[in-house]
């Protein structure tokens, strides 16, 4: 075959493949739909919300669930129906883009403060926002190093003003992370953003996909909706991106779409990881059996390579939970020669995990 003929015929498959989707927003993650699929915990947020909209008086909110379990999008979509119709204005910053609390008030004023000292930029803020005001932080377990204590946290909740607060985080570990004044003024309500079931997938694939696409087979949204649940903790992420591989290339199935969606989810979560979460995976790869002592010493090992302080092994195994949570291992109590033991089991491509590690310590 000529390079035209290969051309030629990419192009006629592109657009027949094109031609089956009628809005390809629909498949951006940061696409909101008009009418997302209700789930439980959601009304604990609006009704604190709607409450404080009519009272003035605020409930702080800690949600926390696995990834692709709905947080960004409720909030958002609360923010923006919101919008012209009530009392509350509701600001949102994601921790990943602005990690200290001085970058996230400069972000909400939409201004930059180089100079200006947190008191001041505060003031600033108080000033701007006098009413009542939500103002929510997603992925707040990113908070950098520099900003332990999360002092926006503690201004908030000691402002006269009465903000409401409400944190969103993939790890249930936030509230640990909190130092204690910051807490107990603070008072979060804790809600769980339960994993999605096989039915909630689905009615959420129905949704994209009729908004979407030209056609569907639900047969096959069903078995999207099966594997997302199963393989992934129900990131609807994945599920969404399997949808549209399905969806725009011909002749792929489902396990293989949902493979590779499944893959480039991964890659986004481990590059998305801390240098100590990225060595502890990387000695994982590199310790055979996985046994927890063991990974723990090729870690320790690994981390002087590399010129990092290393975790202690409590830490080390706190961790751990933490890159369970992500989906990112398992980790397991099995017998082995007669006594039980921790065993690590890496859940991804193990690739994936070198290749990061190479690029950020090379
Ligand atoms: N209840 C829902 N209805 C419709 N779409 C949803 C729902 N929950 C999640 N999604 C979609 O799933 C994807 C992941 O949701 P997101 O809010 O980003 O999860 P999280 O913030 O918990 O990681 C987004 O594309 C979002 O639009
Ligand atoms: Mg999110």
């Amino acid at each position: 075959m000529d390079v035209q003929m290969y051309l030629k015929g990419r192009q006629e498959a592109i657009r027949k493949e094109a031609g089956r989707v009628k809005d390809f927003s629909v498949f951006d993650f940061s696409y909101i739909p008009t009418q997302p699929v209700m789930r439980e915990e959601a009304k604990i947020l609006i009704d604190a919300i709607l409450r404080y909209d009519h009272t003035g008086i605020p409930k702080n909110l800690a949600l926390f669930g696995s990834r692709g379990s709905g947080k960004t999008l409720m909030v958002r979509f609360l923010a923006k129906e919101l919008h012209s119709e009530s009392g509350v204005n509701i600001l949102y910053c994601n921790v990943r883009n602005h990690n200290t609390s001085f970058k996230i008030v400069e972000h909400l004023l939409h201004a930059p403060a180089r100079g200006a000292s947190f008191t001041d930029l505060f003031a600033a803020f108080r000033a701007k926002y006098s009413g009542k005001t939500v103002v929510v932080l997603d992925e707040i377990d990113l908070m950098g190093p520099r900003d332990r204590n999360m002092e926006i946290l503690y201004r908030l909740s000691r402002s006269r003003n009465n903000y409401m607060a409400v944190l969103l985080s993939n790890s249930p570990r936030l509230m640990q992370k909190l130092d204690v004044s910051t807490r107990s003024t603070l008072q979060p309500e804790i809600v769980h953003f339960r994993d999605y079931d096989a039915e909630q997938m689905y009615a959420i694939l129905v949704a994209r996909a009729r908004s979407g696409l030209v056609r569907y087979d639900e047969g096959m949204l069903r078995k999207i909706a099966a594997l997302a649940v199963r393989d992934t903790n129900s990131d609807v992420r994945v599920a969404i991106k399997t949808l549209f591989y399905t969806a725009t290339e011909t002749g792929l199935s489902v396990e293989h779409a949902f493979e590779r969606a499944t893959q480039d989810v991964v890659v986004d979560v481990v590059h998305d990881l801390n240098d100590k979460s990225l060595l502890i995976l990387e000695s994982l790869r590199r310790t055979k059996g996985g046994l927890a002592k063991e990974v723990y010493q090729t870690y320790k090992d690994l981390s002087a390579d590399v010129g990092e302080q290393p975790f202690s092994y409590m830490h080390f195994y706190n961790n751990l939970s933490h890159l369970q949570s992500c989906g990112l291992i398992l980790l397991m109590f099995t017998k082995v020669n007669r006594t039980y033991t921790n065993q690590i089991r890496l859940l991804f491509d193990s690739a994936i995990a070198a290749e990061t590690f190479k690029q950020r310590f090379r």
